[in-house]
């Protein structure tokens, strides 16, 4: 086990990484997890060897707090009880271990853009100015309910909504002042783990989650949480609940036979049952396709662009059959990874983001309006108006009875078996470690 070693920054531990490894600024904020918090920190000088900017995690027992330069990922835990500098140190090799599974830092992302790279030309124009996106691997139970507020909506209203609900129904962990540099003193926040699933069973949780502004989502919400515990009950020798280890469990399924249990919960369809595959259960060739990626399918892809009005309405179990079957063979069996890199290019609030201009201005917080430049050889307009907001499926009025819900509800059970390749020994050395780290 490697010993944490005193860093440059002090009460921070480091580790050599390239940032083209892993890009906190992008992943952290691509939609994939909606729990972080970003403060940019007061830089003087303009070398790009210091950080710019801190991001904050809360888990069950500590906050995490990263901080990046191009060459170390700077990390410290806070606990709610100060520590020995030994116990601390001790901590720290445990949150390393963390790290190294959460930014599944075994799989060698640069490797993955050259192949990548080599089989996409569209991806190749895209990879300088998108580098260090990978795939998160997130908590099962967090990442199913954060995928069930993502159901008609956009990143910054979910990421509301899941903050809300760690607000509402978890106790807060500590409180924690903003990182020092900031200038001003400003108040401590509150760091609020993410709830338990007996927290959310209960029936006026529907109630509460609506006051808060979840809509139809409150009850899948309640639902999704009392089918768990009632299923597998909450009490565990872990400082998980039983449920929440029967979903990590999943992850020893096949692609097929993990989807079929998430399509059982409510408010789960086929693209936010993917999601979770992809997310947290290691299923890194499964792509979720929603609007935004049928729009990336017709834009680069070759698939044929409806000129209908109701383009959006259509997307039905076998179309997003076709755009997965197209996909996997785009980019091989790290397709889910490859399809968030492209997913993350195309939002709108990463439209500046990478150039080389004003890279540096962005990253201290300078708000820089720039015309956005083409980021391929055949940018279309029009798909972009259409979609004027990052929208993580169709987007619909609040209050229909959406139309990708129905979809999902139909419930494409055969994805590409076909496809579906033997791990290779890096993926079952990999599971091995995980399995290791976890234990
Ligand atoms: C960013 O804005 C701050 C204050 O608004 C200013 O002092 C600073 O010079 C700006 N930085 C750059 C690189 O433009
Ligand atoms: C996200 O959706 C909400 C509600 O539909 C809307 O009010 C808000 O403007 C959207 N935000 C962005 C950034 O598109």
């Amino acid at each position: 086990m490697r010993i944490p070693s005193l860093a440059m920054i002090p009460g921070f531990c480091e580790l050599p990484l390239p940032i083209i490894q892993l890009s906190l600024a992008a992943v952290l904020k691509c939609g994939q997890s909606f729990r972080w918090s970003a403060f940019p920190l007061h830089v003087t000088t303009v070398d790009a060897s210091t950080p710019t900017h801190e991001y904050r995690l809360c888990l069950r027992d500590r906050v995490v707090c990263l901080r990046q330069t191009p060459n170390f990922l700077f990390y410290r835990s806070v606990f709610p009880k100060q520590l020995s500098p030994t116990q601390q140190a001790v901590k720290e090799t445990e949150t390393l271990a963390w790290l190294r599974d959460y930014f599944q830092l075994e799989v060698d992302l640069v490797e993955l853009y050259d192949q990548w790279s080599a089989r996409d030309a569209v991806f190749d124009n895209l990879r300088s100015r998108f580098s260090g996106i990978r795939m998160l691997r997130q908590d099962p139970w967090e990442n199913l309910i954060s995928f069930i507020c993502s159901s008609n909506n956009n990143i910054s209203r979910i990421t509301k909504m899941v903050q809300s609900l760690c607000k509402q129904y978890s106790t807060p962990l500590l409180s924690l002042p903003p990182p020092h540099e900031t200038t001003e003193e400003q108040q401590c926040q509150s760091y609020h783990p993410f709830p338990s699933p007996s927290a959310l069973a209960a029936p006026e949780v529907v109630g509460t989650l609506r006051s808060l502004g979840f809509g139809y989502r409150a009850s899948f919400i309640q639902r999704t949480a009392k089918m768990l515990v009632d299923t597998h009950g909450h009490t565990s020798l872990s400082s998980l609940e039983a449920s929440e280890e029967w979903l990590m469990t999943l992850r020893d399924l096949t692609t097929d036979e993990a989807r079929e249990e998430l399509l059982k919960f409510m408010g789960v369809g086929r693209k936010v049952a993917d999601c979770v595959l992809l997310m947290s259960m290691d299923k890194k060739d499964v792509i979720p396709v929603d609007t935004h990626v049928h729009q990336i399918a017709i834009k680069h892809y070759g698939f044929p662009s409806s000129s209908s009005a109701k383009a959006k309405a259509s997307m039905t179990p076998k179309l997003y059959e076709k755009i997965n079957v197209k996909l996997v063979n785009v980019w091989g069996n790290y397709a889910g990874w490859a399809h968030s890199v492209l997913f993350t290019a195309d939002l709108k609030s990463f439209s500046s983001y990478g150039l080389p201009s004003t890279s540096r201005v962005e990253a201290r917080g300078n708000i820089t309006v720039l015309p956005t430049p083409p980021l391929t050889p055949s940018p279309s307009k029009l798909k972009r108006k259409r979609h004027p907001e990052v929208s993580l499926s169709p987007a619909q009025p609040e209050t229909d009875t959406a139309t990708a819900d129905v979809v999902e509800a139909l419930g494409v059970r055969q994805l590409h078996n076909d496809l579906n390749l033997e791990p290779s020994l890096a993926d079952r050395v990999k599971r091995r470690r995980r399995v290791a780290a976890v234990a």
